[in-house]
């Protein structure tokens, strides 16, 4: 079952890509408990459902919400927070900005928040990349990963499974 409706976009056995969160790690966006997993899979991600988990990261560049230099600095900060070195300058410039913008979801300390689906900033796994460009770009555009609901499309008991292969995969929170 896996492999016919998910895997397209979460890779074989749910290793993930780019922008396709990893099924197989303990790190969550929306929450790792069996309940968790059974309702993102009942509801979907920014998928239309009435109950759909949602939340929306601003485009700060696309929306001129903030100056390119503001982003610039929060790209040093971000890269910061995952504990690599970084431009001391622009991380002291950016840090009130982190606060009044960007906390709010991610969290005061940037470990992000399931429920916004805000991931956490300061460990090593990234859904969209690393660096300081793949950083930026979701500064800039706030892209916001679909995922359908697949209430209707699959019986409750095989979304029930589906959550408890999840769950066993990635060691269980
Ligand atoms: C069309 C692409 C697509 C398909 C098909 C898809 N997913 Fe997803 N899924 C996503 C995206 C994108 C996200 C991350 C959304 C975000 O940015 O919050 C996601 C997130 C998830 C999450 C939440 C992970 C977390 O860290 O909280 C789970 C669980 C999940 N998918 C399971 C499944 C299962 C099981 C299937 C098959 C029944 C499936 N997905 C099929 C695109 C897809
Ligand atoms: C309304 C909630 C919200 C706010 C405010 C917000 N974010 Fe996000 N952020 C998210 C969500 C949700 C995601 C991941 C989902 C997606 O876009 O697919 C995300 C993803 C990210 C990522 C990508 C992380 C990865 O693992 O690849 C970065 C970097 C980021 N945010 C930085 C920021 C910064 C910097 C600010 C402030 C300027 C900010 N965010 C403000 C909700 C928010």
């Amino acid at each position: 079952m896996f492999g016919d409706n998910c895997a397209t976009c979460h890779g074989p056995g749910g290793v993930g890509g780019k922008g396709y969160a990893n099924l197989r790690d303990d790190v969550w966006l929306w929450g790792g408990s069996l309940a968790d997993i059974q309702h993102t899979l009942t509801v979907g991600i920014r998928s239309g459902h009435p109950g759909q988990r949602l939340s929306v990261m601003p485009a700060y560049g696309r929306d001129e919400l903030l100056p390119a230099a503001e982003i610039g600095d929060l790209t040093e900060y971000v890269v910061k927070l995952s504990g690599r070195p970084a431009d001391a300058g622009a991380v002291a410039r950016a840090a009130p900005n982190f606060a009044n913008q960007c906390a709010a979801c991610h969290g005061v300390e940037g470990k992000g928040d399931v429920a916004f689906g805000a991931p956490n900033l300061t460990d090593a796994e990234w859904l969209y990349g690393s660096d300081r460009v793949s950083i930026r770009g979701q500064i800039v555009n706030g892209r916001g990963g679909v995922m359908p609901s697949w209430e209707g499309r699959l019986s409750p008991e095989t979304i029930k499974a589906m959550a408890v292969y999840i769950h066993a995969n990635a060691g269980g929170q």
